[in-house]
């Protein structure tokens, strides 16, 4: 196969005519409720582009959602992950083993947070890593009760629906949430109303006198936080509020669970974004950029805390697939190698100041935030109210798809523009992406 030419490339409308059609087929068979940001269908992607059926060749701001951090075919994660094919496609690791779950368990042992004895449990999706996460941290506490924030995002199915604060999509009509879910605020700098600079004592006082008044710390199993909240809209929590929330976690016995299931593996130039306030989480749940786009993820964390629960009470038929092991080790070998954390703090260097400049002509822009390669802007309708403004949200986002860009939208008021680009994406195409974005805001 040749290889992927990095370059945009705009031969079609976009969608083109291919995928329109592929879309109608699709229309007809594919439920609705799958969404697709972008309808055009691949036929190729890597490095930092999407290649469609048209033969247009996208800028990837979006990584499949935080996903392709080494890129969508990377060499080490497609050797791996052909190799472990030709091998064997499937055991169950609950009927007979094989190595590539043990190295998996021992790499995130040694790359998450804290030097104490951790062991792992590995599943198939973020949302059933988070749902196990609270199995074993209620096994391990005897405690019901699970905290949540605003703005929280941790998946689809029942429990994680629970833990999510959005209604619109992601709840709605989907009820009855699973029972024992407590929702606390959570330090959103650009929106605290006594100002960024004291969001995160209040927020943190606020959540914990919550937690205390309403539910009682005595009877929590954990407190799970997203220390980069992600669909929520990039929010990085004012400092203070972490710490101040492990400690309570540390003071009352409750675990506390780091999801890095969308800000993990080198996304915030750090191996984990709880790094950056040195927080050692309890647990840690992954999952997206493990596996370099294969289905992955995985509860780590403290050895005593993940043996709480009983031997057969974890699992699941495909938990741990050795394809997807082998992508893993793929993908952290190319981390490694490559640096990918200092890649991803390149890549704030270059794409901070340049969004910042855009704030400063174009009044849309209310905040300009996030680490490494996890970049947000928050767009308002009046800069003095902060009223979202979700539309002008939409229109850019639609002008860059013209132009051949993918990027993605999130926030809780559907107002935030996020950039989740390769870590290998080229430094051309990076600047590119940048200009294309300019350019949409000039036109709106
Ligand atoms: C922080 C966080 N937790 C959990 C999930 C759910 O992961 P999955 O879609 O793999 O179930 C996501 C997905 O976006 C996420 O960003």
């Amino acid at each position: 196969m040749t290889a992927l030419p990095q370059e945009r490339r705009v031969v079609t409308a976009i969608p083109g005519p291919k995928s329109q059609e592929l879309q109608a087929r699709r229309t007809a068979a594919v439920a609705r409720g799958v969404g697709s940001t972008l309808p055009v269908f691949v036929t190729r992607a890597g490095g930092g582009v999407v290649e469609d059926v048209d033969g247009n060749s996208l800028i990837d701001f979006g990584s499949g959602i935080a996903v392709t951090s080494v890129g969508a075919s990377a060499e080490a994660v497609v050797r791996r992950a052909s190799a472990q094919l030709a091998d064997f496609t499937h055991t169950c690791f609950m009927v007979t083993p094989y190595e590539g779950y043990v190295a998996v368990a021992e790499a995130l042992a040694e790359l998450t947070p804290g030097d104490h004895a951790k062991k792992s449990a590995l599943f198939n999706s973020g949302a059933e890593a988070v749902e196990n996460a609270v199995k074993i941290a209620r096994a391990y506490t005897g405690r019901q009760a699970v905290i949540a924030f605003d703005h929280g995002y941790h998946g689809r199915t029942n429990l994680t629906m629970a833990l999510t604060a959005k209604n619109m999509p992601y709840k709605h009509g989907f009820g009855p949430f699973a029972p024992e879910v407590y929702r606390v605020p959570v330090a959103y700098g650009y929106r605290w109303p006594t100002g960024p600079e004291n969001a995160g004592p209040e927020a943190a006082a606020q959540a914990i006198d919550q937690i205390t008044k309403q539910v009682g710390a005595e009877n929590v199993a954990a407190i799970v936080i997203e220390p980069v909240l992600g669909e929520g809209g990039f929010i990085e929590p004012a400092r203070g509020f972490l710490p101040a929330l492990r400690q309570y976690a540390a003071d009352h016995g409750i675990v506390f669970v780091a999801d890095e299931i969308q800000s993990g593996f080198c996304r915030t130039g750090q191996w984990f974004a709880c790094e950056d306030e040195g927080i050692v989480p309890d647990l840690i749940t992954t999952a997206k950029g493990i596996a370099g786009g294969l289905p992955l993820a995985a509860v780590t964390g403290r050895a005593e805390i993940m043996d709480a629960a009983h031997a057969g009470g974890l699992g699941g038929t495909y938990g741990g697939n050795p394809v997807a092991c082998a992508a893993a080790l793929g993908a952290i070998e190319t981390m490694r190698e490559l640096d990918l954390n200092a890649r991803a703090r390149h890549i704030e260097a270059v794409m901070k100041p340049r969004l910042a400049a855009m704030a400063e002509k174009f009044d849309v822009i209310g905040d300009v935030r996030g680490r490494g390669a996890m970049i947000a802007i928050e767009l308002v309708a009046d800069r003095d109210t902060k009223e979202p403004d979700p539309r002008a949200a939409a229109a850019l986002a639609a002008a860059c798809h013209r132009a051949g860009l993918l990027v993605l939208t999130c926030g809780t008021y559907g107002n935030v523009l996020r950039f989740l680009p390769p870590l290998v994406i080229g430094e051309d195409l990076l600047n590119e992406g940048l200009d294309i974005i300019e350019q949409a805001l000039a036109g709106l």
